[in-house]
């Protein structure tokens, strides 16, 4: 797509983050201090009291919310003033402001507008939110090619393997082989895992993110998504996309070029790195988040179990498939997880109910943000119907 490394020099330009509330935000907040790079603006969903406290400390930044309750809109508005916008134009105006990096670390299908404006606008997309290449691959490719923006990935796989890149000809890639961890149920069967709970679930044996993408991570989901992601960032066809599992979560991800020879990238599993790499790129700068001591540690690899995850199967059904498909794929996971996390349906419900999904909805053409929003609440209505019918 154009994520391919180029030996272009960057200043550090200040930084808009979006999802500044949740886990990657705060890390792209901690890195942006630790760099000494001004915070432009921040955006969340909710003007929470964790979102006027972080406006406080920075009080030069614009605030967006995007959607707040009359309460918080009363409560911010009274204490910021102009600096603070209502609605998804505002987020989406925040990632138009020139001359920025726009971390992009929303939740699920509402970062895709953000991801659009930010690279129509020309911005550097330090791009956490992987649901805008999953929902809306051809239209963040579009944005890109339009507006003469960066795209630099932040999921740590993705990074690994923009970081290998370097320096490669785009021709020259054999495979990419996407880092998996497994998750908290890796070697279980399907049958092991029909009642773990909730807090099983979310007890993800070497990353703190998100509840979302905790449970993805345990489902295989996130992978899948990851494989898509890979597609769009670096033009590889499916076949040559391989997924490894890697418990350790030490090697993030590795590329195999023409001639055989393989590259990997290495570190702590910690986010810090990738969003530090991605304000930096394409210099190498700032004190080091963590580092790693391989002395002792032991690094194994093995291939996943397609029948024990099946949406990781469901990702390249979806993926092959294109137009919509990719969109249905993450709208019907965001509503079966959320059910999950409510109890109203089983772990081994997600995947069901996604599957499920994807052979009732309509597969249609996707060429606007608006396309691509239909086809995610269709998806939605169903997955919804299939969850209630399933209580
Ligand atoms: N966490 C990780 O380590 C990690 C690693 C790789 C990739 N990612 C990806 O990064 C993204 C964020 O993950 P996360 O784990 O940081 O999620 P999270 O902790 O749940 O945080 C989500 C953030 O998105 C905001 N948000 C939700 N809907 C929004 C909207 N419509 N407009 C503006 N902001 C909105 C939330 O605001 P409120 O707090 O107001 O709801 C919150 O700040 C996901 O795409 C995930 O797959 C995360």
């Amino acid at each position: 797509m154009g994520a391919l490394p180029g030996s272009g020099a960057a200043g550090l330009r200040p930084v808009v983050v979006l999802g500044a509330t949740g886990s990657i935000g705060l890390q792209a907040l901690e890195v942006a201090a630790r760099l000494g790079v001004e915070v432009e603006a921040i955006g969340a969903r909710r003007g929470s009291d964790e979102l006027l406290e972080m406006a406080r400390r920075l009080p030069d930044s614009l605030v967006g919310v995007a959607a707040p309750t009359a309460e918080e809109r009363d409560r911010l508005s009274a204490e910021l003033g102009s600096r603070v916008e209502y609605g998804a134009g505002a987020i989406e105006g925040q990632a138009r402001l020139p001359g920025v990096t726009v971390v992009n670390g929303i939740v699920g299908s509402a970062g895709l507008p953000a991801s659009v404006a930010a690279l129509e606008a020309g911005n550097r997309l330090a791009l956490a939110n992987k649901e805008s290449l999953v929902a809306g691959g051809p239209l963040v490719e579009n944005a890109l090619r339009k507006g003469g923006g960066e795209l630099i990935p932040v999921d740590s796989e993705h990074s690994a393997m923009f970081q290998c890149l370097a320096g490669e000809e785009p021709g020259s890639i054999r495979r990419l082989l996407l880092s998996a961890s497994g998750g908290p149920f890796q070697g279980r069967s399907i049958e092991e895992m029909a009642d773990v709970t909730v807090q099983d679930a979310l007890a993800h044996p070497t990353w703190a993110m998100g509840r979302r993408i905790t449970i993805d991570s345990a489902t295989l989901m996130n992978k899948a998504f990851e494989v898509i992601e890979a597609h769009y960032l670096f033009g590889v066809a499916y076949d040559d996309i391989e997924v490894v599992v890697h418990p350790q979560s030490i090697v993030h991800s590795l590329v195999e070029f023409a001639d055989g020879s393989v590259k990997a990238q290495l570190g702590q599993p910690d986010m810090r790195a990738p969003i530090q790499y991605a304000l930096t790129y394409p210099v190498r700068s700032g004190p080091p988040p963590s580092t790693l001591e391989l002395a002792g540690r032991s690094l194994t690899f093995e291939a996943p179990d397609l029948d024990a995850f099946p949406c990781l199967r469901l990702g390249y059904e979806a993926g092959r498939a294109g137009g919509s498909v990719p969109a249905v794929l993450n709208a019907a996971d965001e509503v079966a997880v959320q059910a999950f996390l409510d109890g109203r349906i089983g772990f081994t419900s997600i995947g069901a109910i996604v599957e499920k999904t994807l052979s009732e909805a309509e597969v249609r053409p996707i060429g606007t943000i608006a396309e691509v929003m239909a086809a995610d609440a269709q998806a939605r209505a169903i997955a919804a119907s299939l969850v209630g019918s399933s209580c």
